[in-house]
C-alpha cells in the first residue's frame, strides 16, 4: 500500500486493519501522510527524529503552522457561520451563548489582542486560572493564536497549588475571573489567585473575566477587567507562526513522587494526534454535536473539548455546571436541548448518577444521541450496562478510550461502531501506536493471553517531550524504567484476540474520580498539620470515585486522635492541593509497617484498606510485625 492510499478518516474495519498495519511497518510515512491533511504555513521537511535515551522526539521538522488557523481559520469559507462552540451555563434559566465559527475567530482574536496589549508574547507562559466560561475557550485559543504557551490549572485547585505551579513555568501573566458557579453554590476565584501571587513574584498582569458581578480587589497596575481591556482592540490578529516543535502547552500532572510535573507538548506533532484521534474514535461527521463534560483544566478538556473537535470543524459543546444540579437529570436535559449525538463523559460521572435513580434518565427521550464515551478510569461492567441501557438505550456504541496528559490523545480504544466492543475492555490501540507488554525486567511479554506492565516503543506525535524546567525528571518518570521504552505507569491485559483491557496503576499513583493524584503528594500535604508526624496514603476501592484516598497517620504523642483533629487534617489537604484531593477515610495509627531500612509496605496498607486483611503475605521483614495487628484491629 502507498501513503497516498492512507484514509485520514477510518470508515470500516478494513480502513483500520490497513492504517494500522502500515503504520507499524512505516510509521513516519504513516503519519506524514495523516499530516497532510492540516494547513502548514511551511511543509516539514524531515518527518521524525527521535531517541528515548535523552529522550528526545521531533516531529515534522522544521515545519510551521499556527494551531488556531487549523482550527479556525481554515474553515471560515466552507463553515463559517456554521456554530462552532455551544456554551450551556449552570443555571438552566441563564440563556445558552452559541458562537459560529465566524464568531468564535472574532472573540479569539480580540482576547490575543487584549493579550498583545498587555506584553504577552510569543514563548511567555500564561497561566488560565478560569471557570468553564466561554473565555476559557477565548484564551486557550489566543494564547496559542499568538505563540504563547498556556498552562491552564483546573479552578478547583488552592492557591497554594495554583502558586506551585505558576512558579514552576515561570508564568508572567495569569488569566482568572472574579468567581465562579458551581451546582447552588458560588465560588471566589480571583481571591484564591491574590493569595497566590502573594507566593509568586514572576506575575506581572493579571487579566480578569467578570462572571459573578462581585465587587473585587483589583490591584493598581497589575490587575485588569477583561471587558474594559476589550474596548481598546479589533477583531483582526494574525496568527503567530509557530515551529512545529515550538513549545505550545503546558498542563500540570501528578507523578508518584514529589510535586506535579509539568508535561510539555508541542504545535505540530499535538495538532495532528488531537484532530486524527477525535475524527477517528468518535467517527465525527459534519453537523454532529459532540459533548465532552470534562473541565479544560484537565487533558481531555484540551483534547475533546478544545483543539480536536475544532480541528475537525465540529460543533462542541462546552458545560459550566455539574451533573447533579439543578437535578440529577441535568447531563440528559442538556442532550436533549442541544440534540447531542456524541457523549463523551467519565465513569465516576455515570456511578453518581446511577446512584441518583434511573427515573432522571428516564424522564429524557436521548433520541439524538449515537455514541458514547468514556475516560478517565476503566469503566467498571455495571456502569458499562447502565450507560448502554439507560442514555445510549442499547443502540449507541460506548468508547472506552484510554490515555494520559502525557500522550496528548487517545492511545487505546474501539473506533466507535466499527470495532467490537466489550464492557472494561478499552479496546485497541490507535493506528500509528506501538504498544508492547513487558515483564518487570522490561523483558517482552509476547503473545496474547498475557498481562504485564504497558510500553510503547516507538513515538507518536503528540507524546510530552518534556517536563517544564527539569528534562531529567521526564527522564526518570517515564524512559528509565525500561530502556528504550516509553512506560505508562499502567498495567494491561492482551487479550486472545488482541483487545486491551487496563488494569490500574502499578505506581504509587491514585485515580480519584479519574484525577491523578500521587500518593507521596498527599502525604505531603497531610503532614502539613502541625499535629502530624508522619502519614501513608494508598488508594482503596470508592463505589462512586473508582479510588478513594485512605490515609494512615501518626500524630504528635500529646495530640489527640479525634474528629477535629481529621478536620485539621482534611483542611491542610485542602489547602495545599486542593477540595478534589480531600482524604476519604483517616485512621490514625501508633507505628507504620516499614522494613528494616525504613520502606513503607505499602502493599500491606492497601490490603488492610482493601479490607483483604487474611492476605497479608510476607510480614516477618518488618521491622515491626505487632504494627500490622494494631492497624487491622483499628481499621476503618
Ligand atoms: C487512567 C486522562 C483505564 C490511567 C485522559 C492513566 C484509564 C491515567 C483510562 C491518566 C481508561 C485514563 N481506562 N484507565 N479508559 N483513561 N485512565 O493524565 O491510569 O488525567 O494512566 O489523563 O488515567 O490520567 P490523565
Amino acid at each position: 500500500m502507498k501513503a497516498n492510499q492512507i484514509p485520514f478518516r477510518i470508515k470500516s474495519l478494513e480502513d483500520y486493519q490497513r492504517s494500522f498495519e502500515y503504520s507499524q511497518e512505516d510509521p513516519e510515512g504513516f503519519w506524514s501522510s495523516i499530516a497532510q491533511a492540516y494547513h502548514w504555513k511551511k511543509p516539514w521537511e524531515k518527518t521524525l527524529e527521535w531517541d528515548f535515551q535523552s529522550p528526545s522526539v521531533k516531529w515534522f521538522i522544521n515545519g510551521q503552522l499556527n494551531i488556531t488557523e487549523n482550527c479556525l481559520d481554515r474553515h471560515i469559507p466552507t463553515q463559517g457561520d456554521q456554530i462552532a462552540l455551544i456554551w450551556e451555563p449552570n443555571d438552566p434559566q441563564e440563556s445558552t451563548k452559541q458562537y459560529t465559527y465566524r464568531q468564535l475567530l472574532s472573540e479569539v482574536n480580540k482576547m490575543a489582542n487584549v493579550l498583545k496589549d498587555q506584553g504577552i508574547r510569543k514563548g511567555d507562559r500564561v497561566c488560565i486560572y478560569l471557570p468553564m466560561i466561554p473565555e476559557l475557550a477565548f484564551a486557550t485559543l489566543a494564547c496559542a493564536r499568538i505563540g504563547a504557551i498556556h498552562s491552564v490549572v483546573f479552578a478547583g485547585f488552592s492557591s497554594n497549588a495554583v502558586a506551585d505551579r505558576i512558579n514552576d513555568a515561570q508564568c508572567a501573566y495569569v488569566i482568572t475571573s472574579d468567581g465562579l458557579n458551581r451546582g447552588a453554590k458560588q465560588i471566589p476565584v480571583k481571591s484564591v489567585v491574590d493569595e497566590a501571587l502573594a507566593l509568586c513574584p514572576c506575575v506581572q498582569k493579571v487579566l480578569v473575566v467578570n462572571r459573578l458581578n462581585w465587587p473585587i480587589h483589583m490591584q493598581n497596575d497589575r490587575d485588569y477587567w477583561y471587558h474594559e481591556r476589550l474596548n481598546h482592540v479589533n477583531d483582526h490578529c494574525e496568527a503567530t507562526t509557530m515551529d512545529s516543535e515550538d513549545d505550545m502547552f503546558i498542563l500540570y500532572t501528578s507523578g508518584s513522587t514529589g510535586k506535579p510535573k509539568g508535561v510539555v507538548h508541542t504545535c505540530g506533532g499535538y495538532m495532528v494526534y488531537a484532530g486524527y484521534t477525535f475524527a477517528n474514535v468518535f467517527q465525527y461527521n459534519p453537523g454532529d454535536i459532540f459533548w465532552c463534560t470534562a473541565d479544560i483544566g484537565w487533558v481531555t478538556g484540551h483534547s475533546y473539548i478544545l483543539y480536536g473537535p475544532l480541528l475537525q470543524g465540529a460543533t462542541t459543546v462546552m458545560f459550566e455546571g455539574i451533573p447533579t444540579y439543578p437535578d440529577a437529570g441535568r447531563f440528559w436535559q442538556v442532550i436533549d436541548k442541544h440534540n447531542v449525538n456524541i457523549f463523551y463523559t467519565a465513569p465516576t460521572a455515570i456511578r453518581s448518577l446511577m446512584a441518583s435513580g434511573v427515573d432522571h434518565v428516564l424522564s429524557y427521550n436521548l433520541h439524538s444521541l449515537k455514541l458514547l464515551g468514556s475516560v478517565g478510569e476503566p469503566i467498571n461492567e455495571e456502569a458499562w450496562h447502565w450507560y448502554h441501557t439507560h442514555v445510549g438505550k442499547g443502540k449507541c456504541p460506548i468508547v472506552d478510550t484510554y490515555w494520559q496528559t502525557e500522550t496528548g490523545g487517545i492511545m487505546i480504544s474501539g473506533m466507535g461502531g466499527i470495532h467490537p466492543q466489550r464492557p472494561s475492555y478499552a479496546g485497541f490501540p490507535i493506528p500509528g501506536i506501538q504498544l508492547m507488554l513487558v515483564d518487570a525486567e522490561g523483558k517482552e511479554i509476547h503473545g496474547n493471553g498475557v498481562e504485564g506492565n504497558l510500553c510503547v516503543k516507538f513515538p507518536w506525535p503528540s507524546i510530552l517531550r518534556t517536563t517544564y524546567g527539569d528534562h531529567e525528571r521526564c527522564r526518570i518518570n517515564y524512559f528509565a524504567t525500561y530502556n528504550n521504552l516509553y512506560f505508562t505507569g499502567d498495567g494491561a491485559r492482551r487479550e486472545e484476540d488482541g483487545m486491551f483491557r487496563l488494569l490500574g496503576r502499578v505506581d504509587d499513583v491514585i485515580n480519584v474520580s479519574g484525577h491523578r493524584f500521587g500518593t507521596a503528594e498527599i502525604e505531603d500535604a497531610i503532614n502539613h498539620c502541625t499535629k502530624v508526624i508522619e502519614s501513608a496514603v494508598v488508594g482503596y476501592p470508592h463505589d462512586i470515585k473508582g479510588q478513594g484516598i485512605y490515609a494512615y497517620v501518626i500524630l504528635e504523642h500529646d495530640e489527640n486522635a479525634n474528629d477535629q483533629t481529621r478536620d485539621e487534617i482534611i483542611e491542610s489537604v485542602v489547602d495545599v492541593i486542593g477540595k478534589i484531593a480531600k482524604p476519604d477515610k483517616i485512621q490514625f495509627v501508633r507505628g507504620l509497617p516499614k522494613t528494616r531500612s525504613g520502606k513503607i509496605m505499602r502493599r500491606i496498607l492497601r490490603k488492610v484498606a482493601e479490607g483483604e486483611t487474611n492476605a497479608l503475605g510476607d510480614t516477618t521483614t518488618l521491622l515491626d510485625p505487632t504494627v500490622v495487628d494494631e492497624i487491622i484491629a483499628t481499621r476503618l
